[in-house]
């Protein structure tokens, strides 16, 4: 089972990344082979429509082969002006049904304010919708994410490190359900 994570923020102290990684170890622990496509690393251009995809950089052929090999997603995104990243939104864009259709996804988000990341969730669950890949109905918000984290990458909040487990062990159960069908 191969499952692909995407974090929408290039900040290399990123919070989502870190939020992320938590329900990627949770997943790999369930036996999944997770791998986490870096936008750092691998720069996408702007989305612009053009006809030939492929005279796109080849960053981009390898993000949609990933995206269409994956048997499920983590999505994670920072709630920018109360909504998905620009870095994630332009991934996305990229993206059709082809790769995603019937596929299980993962939302995580974080906020800097106490209100947490749901604005972003909730557009994030429309963007898979449309997309044909079916969220999870359990997502995390990681609400003031500047100070959430402990120095080793752990939640301070227990019940929140847990949910963000608990999420990757959903994602992998709920691969697993559909691939049988
Ligand atoms: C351009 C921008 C817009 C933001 N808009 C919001 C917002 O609407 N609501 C909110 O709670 N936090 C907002 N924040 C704070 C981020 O959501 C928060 O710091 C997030 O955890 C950053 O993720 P990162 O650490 O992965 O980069 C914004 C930050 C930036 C840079």
């Amino acid at each position: 089972m191969k499952i692909l994570a995407l974090s929408g923020s290039l900040n290399p102290q990123s919070t989502t990344k870190r939020a992320v990684k938590i329900v990627i170890a949770a997943a790999k622990k369930q036996g999944a082979e997770v791998e986490l496509f870096d936008f750092r690393e691998n720069p996408l251009p702007m989305f612009d429509t053009r006809s030939d995809e492929s005279t796109y950089p080849e960053t981009v052929q390898l993000f949609k082969q990933k995206m269409l090999e994956a048997d499920g997603y983590i999505l994670g995104s920072p709630e920018y002006h109360g909504s998905v990243s620009g870095v994630l939104k332009n991934a996305l864009d990229f993206i059709g049904a082809r790769e995603l259709e019937g596929k299980p996804a993962a939302l995580v988000a974080t906020a800097g304010g106490a209100l947490g990341a749901i604005n972003t969730l909730n557009t994030l669950m429309i963007i898979c919708r449309t997309l044909h890949a079916w969220a999870l109905p359990m997502m995390v918000s990681v609400p003031q994410s500047y100070m959430a984290f402990h120095a080793d990458g752990t939640l301070k909040n227990p019940k929140l490190q847990q949910r963000l487990e608990e999420l990757g062990v959903k994602l992998v159960d709920t691969v697993k359900i559909m691939r049988k069908k």
